[in-house]
């Protein structure tokens, strides 16, 4: 999307909270990578789409700085909560800091290690909407350990799907996570077990749901 457009849509759409303006600028002057966070546009979305399907419980796969936990709890009501896993143990504090600055933090639980190995310890059907937003090389495999925890007709949100426009052009063979990507997307196609929709939101999302 060029800037223009994109600065327009930021300033007709709801405000950015303090918070999670806070949380960004400081992680981009304390950490690489900042690109992952999700941001103004997808965040609001991440919020008004929580808002909408109403779920008692959330999982993310990948919590970073933790913008977008603190966007799914914006979205929920009192007795719900966020599940949220992140792989690098040298962010738990940062992340904890994160979220004890917020009046909604509380519901939000944080796991850190691999969220291959903690996700089969959940009970089937126990979430209502995922959001897989890790290592771009295991997506799929994300996706098999999340399928199991969904309840019928639950959500599984993907992030990154159009990988910076990068899955409609030739793929360089050590490109891994494009490859991946790729192979992601055209498996989920053929696969009757979930419906499916792409939108072209940021890097684009993938929206599934479980028949
Ligand atoms: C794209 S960032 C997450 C951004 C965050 N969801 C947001 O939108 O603000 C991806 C994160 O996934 C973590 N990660 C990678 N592999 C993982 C795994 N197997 N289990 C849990 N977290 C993982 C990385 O350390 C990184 O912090």
């Amino acid at each position: 999307m060029n800037n223009k457009l994109e600065e327009y849509i930021l300033s007709h759409i709801d405000a950015e909270p303090e918070l999670l303006k806070k949380i960004d600028r400081e992680a981009h002057v304390k950490l690489l990578q900042t690109s992952m966070i999700s941001g103004h546009l997808q965040g609001r979305f991440l919020k008004m789409l929580t808002q909408m399907i109403r779920p008692h419980r959330v999982l993310e796969i990948g919590t970073f700085v933790g913008y977008s936990a603190l966007c799914f709890a914006e979205g929920l009501d009192e007795k719900s909560e966020v599940h949220t896993i992140e792989i690098d143990d040298e962010l738990e504090d940062y992340i904890r800091s994160n979220f004890a600055q917020s009046d909604i933090g509380d519901k939000i639980k944080l796991h850190i290690g691999d969220a291959l190995q903690i996700i089969p310890g959940y009970e089937d059907e126990s979430f209502d909407l995922a959001f897989i937003d890790a290592d771009k090389e295991l997506y799929w495999a994300y996706f098999e350990a999340t399928l199991p925890k969904i309840r019928k007709g639950g959500y599984i949100l993907v992030d990154n799907t159009l990988w910076y426009g990068k899955v409609i052009e030739k793929v360089e063979s050590n490109d891994w996570a494009t490859k991946a990507i790729v192979d992601f997307n055209k498996k989920l196609a053929k696969d009757d077990r979930v419906e499916k929709v792409i939108l072209p939101i940021r890097d684009g999302v993938t929206m599934i749901r479980k028949k």
